[in-house]
């Protein structure tokens, strides 16, 4: 497995970007290299001003109570359908859930722009799930700067957790209970005592085939399963690494061989995927399986690919 743990990403044996790289692009990967050698060297970020909180969910919210009042009474429709879709009961009542989510997200929480992983959209809905679930393990693969393993601790705190990353340079939370591993996640093996939890949960926020993904954690004997940014085929270019073939994808029927998308400029390459359908079928057919709604007219904030849930039926 080739990885590329300065920017943060594994390369996928399924899709690739083309070369040859332009000109602009050599220059901005040279750029981009003595950039991360300066800050790794003095321990400090260097930031472009005109993105500098750009695309950060927490500098605008709504403030007044009756506004308030109108998102949450929306997302509570919502948020409903979400988990009766996936067969489960909230442990509580789902405004106090939002209420309890937006304390936390625009609260005390060490990372105040996670701009690269998940906004408020993803995190209300991942927020509602854990508040309805009983992990007695939970992995999670895909850190960043740890904004999900923060949400993950408001519930789980407790629980048995083990942590994936192939780069924990950037943390700025880390669990006290959870174990840390800096290496890809098919390279370790569970202890007897972490395979014979009833109740794993997975949560895949990687970057790597959820195809591939999907089947480590039916194999481990999943009960929960996450995956963030779970695309279709035509949506592709929204994902500027995509997760391919995404389970989304491998529930679609493409008839063709190669295809090409665009993502900010960068041409990429993508395979079709080769793989028995009905072996597929079978074992995702196990669980139920649900995918989010968009809901940035109600929030507000911009459009992130879904995340979809899976739980064994
Ligand atoms: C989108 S970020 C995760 C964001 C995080 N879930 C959040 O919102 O708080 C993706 C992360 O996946 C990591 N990553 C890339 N390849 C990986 C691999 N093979 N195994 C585990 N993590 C990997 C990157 O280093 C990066 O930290």
């Amino acid at each position: 497995m080739k990885i590329s743990k300065e920017d943060h990403v594994t390369f996928n044996k399924y899709w690739n970007y083309v070369l040859p790289i332009e000109r602009k692009n050599l220059i901005f990967n040279i750029l981009r290299k003595i950039k991360h050698s300066i800050e790794n060297f003095f321990n400090i970020k260097i930031i472009i001003k005109k993105n500098f909180e750009e695309g950060n969910d927490r500098n605008s919210l709504v403030i007044s109570k009756n506004l308030n009042k109108l998102k949450i009474i929306q997302l509570e429709t919502i948020l409903k359908k979400f988990l009766k879709d996936l067969h489960i009961k909230p442990n509580i009542n789902i405004k106090k859930i939002i209420t309890q989510h937006d304390k936390i997200f625009f609260g005390n929480c060490p990372v105040k722009d996670n701009s690269g992983g998940i906004g408020y959209n993803g995190s209300l809905f991942l927020y509602s799930f854990f508040n309805s679930i009983k992990p007695d393990l939970i992995i999670e693969s895909g850190v960043w700067k740890g904004y999900t393993s923060y949400l993950i601790d408001q519930n789980f705190r407790k629980n048995f957790q083990i942590k994936f990353d192939i780069n924990f340079s950037k943390l700025m939370y880390k669990s006290k209970t959870a174990k840390y591993i800096e290496r890809d996640i098919s390279f370790f093996k569970l202890n007897k005592k972490e395979l014979n939890c009833k109740n794993k949960l997975f949560f895949f926020d990687d970057h790597i085939s959820q195809y591939d993904r999907f089947l480590l954690a039916d194999k481990l004997d999943a009960k929960y399963i996450i995956f963030d940014d779970d695309i279709s085929h035509s949506s592709i270019h929204s994902d500027g690494w995509p997760s391919y073939p995404t389970i989304k994808m491998c529930l679609e029927k493409l008839d063709s061989g190669i295809f090409k998308w665009k993502t900010l400029g960068k041409v990429a390459k993508g395979k079709q995927m080769k793989f028995n359908f009905a072996k597929f079928l079978k074992k995702i057919n196990k669980y139920h399986y649900v995918r989010t709604q968009n809901i940035s007219d109600i929030t507000g904030y911009y459009r992130q690919p879904c995340m979809s849930f899976l739980i064994k039926k």
